[in-house]
C-alpha cells in the first residue's frame, strides 16, 4: 500500500481508528490517478447523509426528540429505583483498570460472574402493575412475586456475550449443548443492536480528542485523550438495590409456566 494514503489528511476525520480497512487504498484511485480521492468521497458522502439525517431530524422529529429525551430525565418517570440511586461525577476516558484489563481467565469470569449477581429480580405484583407491565403469562417465583431484569443488566448480559464471542478459542471448550444457540451469530447480532440502541438512546456527549504520542504523523501514532468529566450511577447505589432483591441463580424455584389457567 503506497504511504501516500497515511497523510495527516486522513486523520482530519478520523479520531477512532477502528476501521483499518479504511485506510487501504482501493486498487482504482492510484495516489497519481487524477480525480477525487476516494477518501474525499467517502468523506462527501459521509457529509450528505449527515446533513439530511440533520435536516430530517430538525424539520419531522424535532418535537419527538425533545420530548423523548426530557422524558428519559424526568423525575417522575416510571422507575422501580425511584429514590434508591445516587449519582457521581468522574473522568470520561477510562484507564482499563483491573479486574478487567485481564485476559481471560477464571479471574475475569469471576469478576463478570459477580456484576451479573443481581441480574434476576424480584418484582412484586403491585410495582408490575405501578410500572404498567402486562402481568399475563409471565415468569413468577414461588411465593407469587415476578422475575425482572433492569435494562442494564441486560446491557451487560450483551456485553459479556460478545467478549466470549471475541474469545471464542478460549470458551469453547466449555459451551454445552443447552448453551450452544447463545453462541449463534443471531444471538450476537441482537446484543450489537441492543448496545447501539442503548448507546444512542443515552448518547455520551463527552468531547475526546487526540494527542500526537509519536513523533510522526502516522495516524496509529495518536491516542485519544479526553479532560471531560460526566455523571454516571454510583454504580455501588443500584448493585446495593439489586442485591437487596436479586434471585438466587441456583435457589430460586419458578412456578411453572404457562400460567393461562391459574388466573
Ligand atoms: C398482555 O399480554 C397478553 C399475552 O401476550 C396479550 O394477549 C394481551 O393483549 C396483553 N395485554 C395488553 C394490555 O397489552
Ligand atoms: C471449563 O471447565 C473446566 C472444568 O469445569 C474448568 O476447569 C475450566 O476452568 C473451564 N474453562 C473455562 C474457560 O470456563
Amino acid at each position: 500500500m503506497p504511504e501516500t494514503t497515511k497523510t495527516a489528511k486522513d486523520q482530519t476525520y478520523r479520531l477512532l481508528e477502528d476501521s483499518p480497512d479504511l485506510y487501504e487504498t482501493p486498487q482504482d484511485t492510484h495516489p497519481f490517478q487524477k480525480g477525487i480521492p476516494w477518501h474525499v468521497k467517502a468523506l462527501s458522502t459521509t457529509v450528505l447523509v449527515l446533513l439530511l439525517y440533520i435536516s430530517i431530524l430538525v424539520t419531522r422529529n424535532h418535537l419527538v426528540v425533545v420530548r423523548s429525551c426530557h422524558a428519559a430525565e424526568d423525575a417522575d418517570m416510571k422507575t422501580l429505583t425511584t429514590g434508591a440511586l445516587k449519582y457521581q461525577t468522574r473522568p470520561a476516558w477510562p484507564d482499563m483498570t483491573y479486574p478487567w484489563n485481564l485476559e481471560p481467565s477464571e479471574e475475569l469470569d469471576a469478576a463478570w460472574d459477580n456484576l451479573m449477581l443481581a441480574q434476576n429480580i424480584r418484582v412484586t405484583a403491585q410495582e408490575m402493575t405501578r410500572m404498567g407491565e402486562n402481568t399475563t403469562n409471565r415468569a413468577r417465583v414461588e411465593n407469587g412475586d415476578y422475575v425482572g431484569v433492569l435494562g442494564v443488566w441486560h446491557h451487560l448480559h450483551c456485553l459479556d456475550h460478545l467478549r466470549r464471542m471475541i474469545h471464542y478459542d478460549y470458551y469453547a471448550a466449555n459451551v454445552t449443548g443447552k448453551e450452544a444457540a447463545l453462541y449463534l451469530t443471531e444471538h450476537s447480532d441482537h446484543c450489537v443492536e441492543t448496545l447501539r440502541v442503548a448507546l444512542m438512546c443515552r448518547a455520551d456527549v463527552a468531547l475526546y480528542s487526540a494527542e500526537w504520542v509519536r513523533s510522526s504523523h502516522e495516524p496509529e501514532n495518536k491516542a485519544i485523550r479526553s479532560d471531560a468529566n460526566e455523571k454516571c450511577v454510583d454504580w455501588e447505589s443500584l448493585e446495593k438495590w439489586a442485591l437487596a432483591r436479586a434471585l438466587d441463580p441456583r435457589g430460586t424455584r419458578y412456578l411453572p409456566g404457562p400460567y393461562e389457567h391459574q388466573g
